[in-house]
């Protein structure tokens, strides 16, 4: 019977971290930013969201909509996810308009089970991925043909950072300038394999308390700091530049330092927001530290730094610096945190050393580190988390 049939999609998307900080909304409601923003799209071996989004005329429609996130009912009323549905329905419903003989799945209740690959308590923002496989995932589901900057229009009405993570590589989010932001979208400025040897490390850091979330601390920056206006009108713009060039010469020394003094710039405006937020902790400054004199040892720019709105430490190197960067962290750290990758750390050296003040702050604040490259945006995939007749797999 054709109507009870279940149609599926399912696809996997990526988390980036971000080298130009997105920070500061000019419309909250359509989560338009007040600067342009470039991030790295981390691989997805190591950090990804997988979901399935399916609908069916045989889901009751007193459900309604409904998404299972990480075994868990997770509420969908919210306005950021209301509005990715919404945004994805009434392009399937045009679709359907225009040619009557397509099932009318935007009719249809959604049904969305999601989980990650990573565990919660590392701290890593998932807004991003989560909502990039959304909307990937209900895209297909309705056989969208759009492209995915078109898609990152509607990703970013759920989490802005999200529409970054429709892409694989270098990505930048171009602000745009109409009120509606239809011009507010993500591009990809170079691809995975542009850059290939380009790693990451991260070093989690376990917080006390949770801080203030991005949504609701940009805002404060926003409404109180004089500093942002400095940061929006001038830094941010001649750090996407100067990025821009980095990664398309594969500079590293100019990737590196413009990544370290964003990151500076964006937490300064936290420090100048009023009252301050807070976002980096001790372990985070060490890990500044550690940065610096790993690059003063080695004589040259091997590593960088930058921090999100907690304190984890996101650290960008190249593979040939893996003794350098990795090889001293992984010694003053120890082995028995997880996360190490014995292929990579086997046999090295503890090359250069650090500082014992800052060497003793990591070794007892780190709580486990993930170590990743740069990888592809969303990735379509058979692995459904529904079954054919609408029930969980897991
Ligand atoms: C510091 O994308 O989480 O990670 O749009 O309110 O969901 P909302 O904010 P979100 O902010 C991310 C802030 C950041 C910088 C960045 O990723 O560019």
């Amino acid at each position: 019977m054709a109507e009870r049939r279940v149609y599926r999609a399912t696809t996997t998307a990526p988390v980036n971290i971000a080298v130009v900080k997105y920070w500061g909304k000019r419309d909250p409601k359509l989560n338009l930013p007040t600067n342009s923003s470039l991030s790295v799209t981390l691989s997805q071996a190591d950090l990804r969201t997988l979901t399935t989004a399916s609908c069916s005329a045989s889901y009751p429609a007193e459900e309604g909509d409904s998404l299972v996130l990480n075994g868990e009912p997770s509420d969908v009323s919210g306005a950021r996810t209301q509005a990715c549905f919404r945004e994805l329905r009434a392009r399937r419903a045009a679709l359907e308009a225009a040619d009557p003989s397509l099932p009318k799945l935007s009719t249809m209740p959604l049904r969305l089970v999601s989980e990650n690959n990573f565990p919660t308590a590392a701290g890593l923002a998932s807004s991003a991925a989560g909502f990039a496989a959304l909307v990937r995932a209900i895209a297909d589901l309705y056989e969208l043909p759009a492209s995915p900057s078109e898609l990152s229009l509607i990703a970013r009405q759920g989490s802005g950072s999200a529409c970054r993570s429709l892409f694989g590589g270098y990505v930048a989010w171009r602000m745009g300038e109409a009120a509606d932001g239809s011009d507010s979208t993500a591009e990809q400025v170079a691809d995975a394999s542009h850059w290939p040897d380009m790693r990451a490390l991260i070093l989690v850091v376990s917080a006390a308390k949770k801080g203030v979330s991005s949504t609701s601390g940009m805002q404060q920056t926003v409404a109180t700091s004089g500093l942002f206006r400095e940061r929006i009108a001038r830094v941010v713009p001649q750090n996407m530049a100067a990025m821009e060039k980095a990664i398309r010469e594969r500079d590293f020394a100019s990737f590196a330092e413009v990544t370290m003094r964003d990151s500076n710039s964006f937490h300064a405006t936290c420090a100048d927001t009023y009252p301050p937020i807070f976002y980096m902790n001790d372990v985070s400054r060490a890990a500044i530290r550690a940065v610096e004199q790993i690059n003063a040892a080695a004589g040259r720019t091997v590593a960088a730094y930058t921090f999100d709105a907690g304190p984890n430490a996101v650290i960008y190197y190249l593979e040939k610096d893996t003794e350098a960067v990795v090889g001293t962290l992984y010694h003053v750290l120890g082995g028995d945190i997880s996360g190490w990758k014995d292929a990579v750390v086997k046999g090295l050296k503890p090359s250069l050393s650090l500082d014992e003040g800052v060497a003793g702050i990591l070794k007892s604040g780190v709580s486990r580190v993930i170590m990743t490259g740069v990888g592809e945006g969303p990735i379509k995939t058979d692995e459904h988390l529904i079954a054919e007749d609408g029930s969980r797999i897991r």
